[in-house]
């Protein structure tokens, strides 16, 4: 259609992703070769049968399960490679990605090795791609604030290649205020943060995420329409909210992609963005997230522009190579 085609000749920007989350299945068994690992699954078809969610928690399992075959620097250069090789062919010129480094360290792998192999790809990606890049650092929520400490005192030596911090894993028990000392931290560090908040977890975690925090983006954010002070102050103070259609529908936060707030959120005002997540568990990258909105919601032209503009607009490139993309 006219408008898949628009949303496919758009230069376009992702703002959340998981690096780790875009480790495809045939990859897990190569890595898994390669590095000796034992799987619980015997096959590719085994382990993507798996790949059916109730909820947050049931995909966390999975997600760090498959991720336990990263252990070289090689490992996670060839995860990032494939993901931004992956992205090129849908138009995606500048990436913000997450990384997980705690599930990595609980496995013995250095920080620096993680670094060298993602940054390293990130790289090669700016120079052979074209695709711009900033890297953030999430800690997860279901450990401890004193984890999350040692993991910022770990990354001290490497900030030069940190472009901000974030907050994922399991949200619910775990609101953004357990973490406001170590985000307080990121802040003094002068670096941008970004949560993950009103995925299952309540509204009152966007507060939290906006009042405690102090937050440059939101990730998710879909409960925030159950708020309407909430809408208006996240409207009038235009915060970006990356919102993960695939995502969603998956991982259940909504019943059918009819049902997708997307374009409640644009109408509303709402910076709102297209993103993919966790791609290789949700069935597919930027523009089957695209694909899939088109189909389903009665999205316009408008809408299309908007979301592109939302995403460079709402990306923590400098002001100078915002306005080239603008
Ligand atoms: N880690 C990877 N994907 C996530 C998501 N959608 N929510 C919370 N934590 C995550
Ligand atoms: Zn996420």
């Amino acid at each position: 259609s006219e408008l898949l085609e628009l949303a496919e000749k758009m230069p376009k920007a992702e703002l959340h992703l998981h690096i780790e989350g875009s480790l495809e299945p045939e990859l897990v068994f190569k890595l898994a070769k390669r590095n000796n690992v034992r799987l619980n699954y015997a096959s590719v078809d085994e382990l993507k049968a798996a790949y059916s969610f109730n909820n947050l928690q049931e995909f966390l399992d999975v997600y760090y399960a498959g991720m336990s075959v990263l252990l070289t620097e090689d490992d996670f250069y060839d995860l990032t490679w494939a993901y931004l090789k992956r992205v090129h062919e849908d138009r995606v010129v500048h990436v913000e990605i997450f990384f997980d480094p705690q599930a990595h360290l609980e496995r013995g792998v250095p920080l620096s090795i993680q670094l060298a192999g993602i940054h390293g790809a990130l790289e090669a990606g700016k120079a052979t791609l074209g695709i711009s890049y900033r890297l953030i650092l999430s800690f997860l929520r279901h450990l401890s604030e004193e984890s999350a400490l040692e993991t910022l005192q770990l990354a001290r030596p490497y900030l030069n290649q940190l472009d901000g911090f974030g907050l994922d894993s399991s949200e619910k028990g775990h609101p953004p205020e357990k973490f406001a000392r170590v985000f307080a931290e990121c802040k003094k560090l002068g670096k941008p943060i970004t949560v993950h908040a009103g995925e299952e977890g309540p509204p009152e975690y966007v507060w939290q995420a906006l009042d405690q925090l102090e937050v440059d983006r939101i990730d998710h954010g879909n409960r925030a329409l159950e708020d309407d002070a909430l809408v208006q102050r996240l409207v009038a103070t235009g915060q970006t909210l990356t919102v993960c259609p695939l995502s969603n529908l998956k991982l259940c936060v909504v019943d059918s992609m009819q049902d997708h707030p997307l374009v409640t959120m644009l109408e509303k005002g709402l910076k709102a963005t297209v993103n993919s997540d966790d791609p290789a568990y949700f069935g597919g990258y930027m523009m089957d997230n695209y694909r899939a909105v088109i189909d389903q919601l009665p999205l316009t032209r408008e809408h299309l522009h908007q979301l592109a503009r939302n995403a460079f607009a709402g990306s923590w490139l400098s002001e100078a190579d915002k306005k080239k993309h603008l």
